[in-house]
């Protein structure tokens, strides 16, 4: 296998969970001070620590083969790259946010208003689809001071908790795109990178399966078996083995965690008693 580049985000709303998937997945990182490139010490993966903003470019350029980014950016920057996979963290939406007090009647409230944003290319393409004319400011940072300042009259910019809107006195007023983090690849790779890449993946999956499943035992009366066995979803079948009280059977099994509450509720319905619920580790199918 050959050595592939991934680049991540150096500090903000990514980088933490960045290198928790990288861990998770069994790869080692000489952390600590996050250099410009540090190497793994047991996988052939080499970390590129970059701002979110130039992750994009570095992957169309090869400069990364691969990179942990949000879609936000993916889009914004519009390069020759692809996602190869949604991630599942750092959700947060792209809105258009106004001051609080200001009645807010529909898009048309932006015809001749001036917006404050650092996603002119987004938020051009949607206004132009919406036939809204409105006078975009690009601005690099601190976006939401712009209409207490009297520099715009709305914000086109990225909301998570919303505490930043909140404490700016604005209010959401449109969503118009929602974002979370996704692996990003360039052109197509040689051979022995692509290996690397689908290890990568390979372990990657088996470590969000092992967050969206729970291994799960519980306690059965032998009369209720069958219908218990029908309410779990499991991998395969789920394992029975006898209680050494007669009567009973403990089952194990692996449930999603969406269907959880609901399945535990049926199955208490069904007489399971000493219901134990376990994070799984790593899952591979
Ligand atoms: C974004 C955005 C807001 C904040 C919103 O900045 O510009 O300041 O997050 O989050 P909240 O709704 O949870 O308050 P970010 O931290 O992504 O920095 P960046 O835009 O400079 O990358
Ligand atoms: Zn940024």
């Amino acid at each position: 296998m050959e050595q592939i580049k991934l680049a991540i985000q150096k500090s903000g709303r990514l980088s933490e969970k960045s290198i928790d998937l990288i861990k998770e997945a069994g790869i080692k990182l000489n952390n600590g001070n996050r250099t410009l490139v540090s190497p793994a010490s047991n996988f052939p993966l080499e970390i590129l620590y970059l701002r979110d903003d130039d992750i994009p470019q570095s992957v169309e350029d090869g400069v990364a083969d691969i990179g942990i980014v949000g879609e936000n950016e993916v889009e914004e920057k519009d390069k020759q790259i692809q996602i190869i996979e949604k991630l599942g963290f750092s959700k947060c939406r792209l809105s258009l946010a106004i001051p609080k007090n200001i009645p807010y009647n529909g898009l048309d409230f932006f015809n001749g208003k001036v917006i404050a944003t650092s996603y002119s290319h987004i938020l051009r393409k949607y206004l132009q689809e919406h036939n809204v004319n409105a006078d975009i400011h690009e601005i690099s940072g601190s976006v939401e001071i712009a209409p207490s300042i009297g520099l715009a009259d709305g914000i086109f910019d990225i909301v998570s908790s919303g505490s930043t809107l909140i404490s700016n006195g604005l209010k959401e007023v449109e969503v118009v795109l929602r974002s979370q983090a996704v692996l990003v690849g360039g052109s197509t790779l040689n051979e022995e990178k692509q290996k690397t890449l689908d290890e990568f993946l390979f372990r990657i999956h088996s470590v969000q399966r092992a967050q969206k499943n729970r291994y799960i035992l519980l306690n059965v009366p032998n009369d209720n078996l069958d219908e218990v066995i029908k309410i779990l979803p499991g991998m395969k079948s789920p394992t029975v083995m006898p209680l050494a009280e007669s009567g009973w059977s403990s089952v194990h099994t692996v449930i999603g965690e969406e269907d959880f509450w609901n399945i535990i509720g049926q199955l208490k319905a069904h007489g399971a008693e000493g219901i134990l619920v376990i994070p799984i580790e790593k899952m591979i199918v």
